[in-house]
């Protein structure tokens, strides 16, 4: 974050001055040193974050205050849901302000930075009300669902001179990261084409289908909300911007496929037979979240996966052509008995594949491979140590995010035209599989694709 009197070197060496040490854990310095001294040392940022539901409270709430609590403070949370709202003040453990009304929370307290975890179809709301409203952001992806959404945040950035921070964990898995390393280091040679296939379990992949995420509405569908992770980490590995999609899709699974249905689990006459079934009242913390607050909003968290409204996709393909002339071939499925994800990098001089299984794996091994191919040569085994929370990306994201100064080596760090790209790929796949016709990126707004990158064709 930009908005710190000092920089995080400065005061380490002055909270170790304080503690007459040499810094061996920087972390439990700065705690000790903030109890000594005071907040002149360092001026905290002040955060307001809206949507106090499940990841604003986890990933952005309660770790923030118990992590970076020595560079931000909550100044104020907002939700529609008064008891969600009050259970997520608890969850985070803030004494800070709450509303149920967006805009007097932002005249009241003036945040630096806003933290946007709402449903996915409102996010162009508060990020370009909230820039509006003097402040910077940080949004959970994707950032919108429609392209009219999407324009309407990068004319709030031009007309605000205010910054949107969009936060692709998924770029900062450790495997991840290497193969963008491996990438660049010219080991595959020229890239030319990747075969990139995700599969969502029965378990997760079901979650997308109980939840809002299952109308096209309020997601955008998989194409926006899920797959905009993968398409931004294919923008990024690849260096270029997509220029034209061609898509496929079906709802074969989920939704009016079901031999039967109910409105939500717990309410459902067909939890025995029922392999879907789910019983969100032995979670304490949904139980807290959601259930508890039905009574506000009428919102299922539970929601059969078979009701008929359901109109998402539940598997998808794609062809993606990049400007600098590399092609994708992408597919999503949604009721697979493992989560995770196959990928292949072609190249002129070799290939690089992973195969990586995030739930039900073949082994139990503690790392992630990949394997990079030579032509007429050998191949080549990585392996990776796995991290907690997205391969532990999502600790080097709020690292790199709240601790000033963070270095942004690997290029993670996204801004408002990935964030569009991202989901410009799964809105032109929905328009192309209503049209039966490949959909130009050029033309949905007003970002121009490029090729400014490396793997340059001449
Ligand atoms: N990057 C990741 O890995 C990841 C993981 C999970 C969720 N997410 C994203 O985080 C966001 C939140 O997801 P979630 O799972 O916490 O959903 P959720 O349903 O648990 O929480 C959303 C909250 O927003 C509130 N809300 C909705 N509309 C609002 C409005 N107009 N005004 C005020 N509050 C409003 C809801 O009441 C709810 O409390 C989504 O955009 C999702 O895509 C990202």
């Amino acid at each position: 974050m930009k908005n710190s009197n000092i920089s995080r070197r400065e005061f380490l060496s002055m909270s170790g001055a304080l503690a007459g040490t040499v810094l061996i854990d920087p972390v439990s310095s700065l705690y000790a040193a903030e109890k000594i001294s005071a907040d002149h040392l360092l001026k905290k940022t002040r955060v307001a974050l809206v949507g106090t539901g499940h990841r604003g409270t986890g990933m952005w709430g309660k770790s923030v205050m118990e992590e970076y609590a020595g560079y931000v403070q909550f100044v104020g949370l907002c939700d529609k849901n008064p008891g969600r709202l009050e259970v997520g003040r608890q969850l985070i453990g803030t004494d800070c302000p709450v509303y149920t009304d967006f805009e007097k929370m932002m005249l009241e307290t003036k945040p630096e930075v806003l933290i946007v975890t709402t449903d996915d179809n409102t996010h162009d709301y508060f990020i370009s009300r909230g820039m509006e409203l003097g402040a910077d952001i940080i949004s959970e992806k994707p950032m919108a669902t429609d392209e009219r959404k999407i324009q309407t945040i990068i004319d709030a950035e031009k007309r605000t001179g205010k910054t949107c921070r969009v936060t692709f964990n998924y770029r900062y898995s450790p495997h991840r990261a290497k193969m963008w390393e491996i990438l660049r280091s010219g080991e595959i040679g020229e890239l030319t084409s990747v075969d990139f296939h995700w599969y969502l379990d029965t378990s997760h992949g079901a979650d997308y289908f109980r939840r809002w995420h299952r109308l096209v509405e309020k997601s955008g569908s998989l194409w926006v909300h899920k797959a905009s992770h993968h398409f931004d980490l294919l923008n990024w590995w690849i260096e270029s911007d997509p220029e034209s999609v061609y898509a496929l899709g079906d709802l074969e699974f989920y939704g009016k496929n079901g031999p039967f249905r109910g409105e939500n689990c717990r309410k459902c006459p067909h939890t025995t037979e029922c392999k879907f079934f789910f019983d969100i009242n032995k979670n304490e913390r949904l139980r807290r979240l959601y259930p508890d607050n039905e009574k506000y909003d009428g919102y299922y968290r539970d929601g059969c996966v078979f009701r008929n409204d359901v109109n998402i996709y539940d598997k998808m393909a794609a062809t993606i052509k990049y400007k600098n002339g590399v092609q994708v071939s992408y597919s999503l499925t949604a009721y697979s008995p493992y989560e995770g994800y196959r990928i292949a990098f072609n190249g002129t001089e070799g290939r690089m594949d992973a195969w990586i299984q995030e739930s039900n794996p073949t082994s139990d091994a503690n790392y992630d491979e990949i394997v990079v191919y030579k032509n007429f040569g050998k191949r080549k085994y990585i392996q990776i140590p796995q991290g907690a929370g997205h391969g532990g990306g999502d600790k080097l994201l709020k690292d790199q995010i709240f601790i000033p100064e963070t270095a942004d080596p690997l290029k993670q760090a996204a801004g408002i035209r990935d964030g569009a790209l991202a989901c410009l790929i799964g809105i032109a796949a929905r328009k192309s599989i209503a049209s039966g016709k490949p959909v130009s990126i050029d033309g949905l707004t007003t970002i121009q694709p490029e090729n400014q990158k490396i793997y340059k064709r001449v």
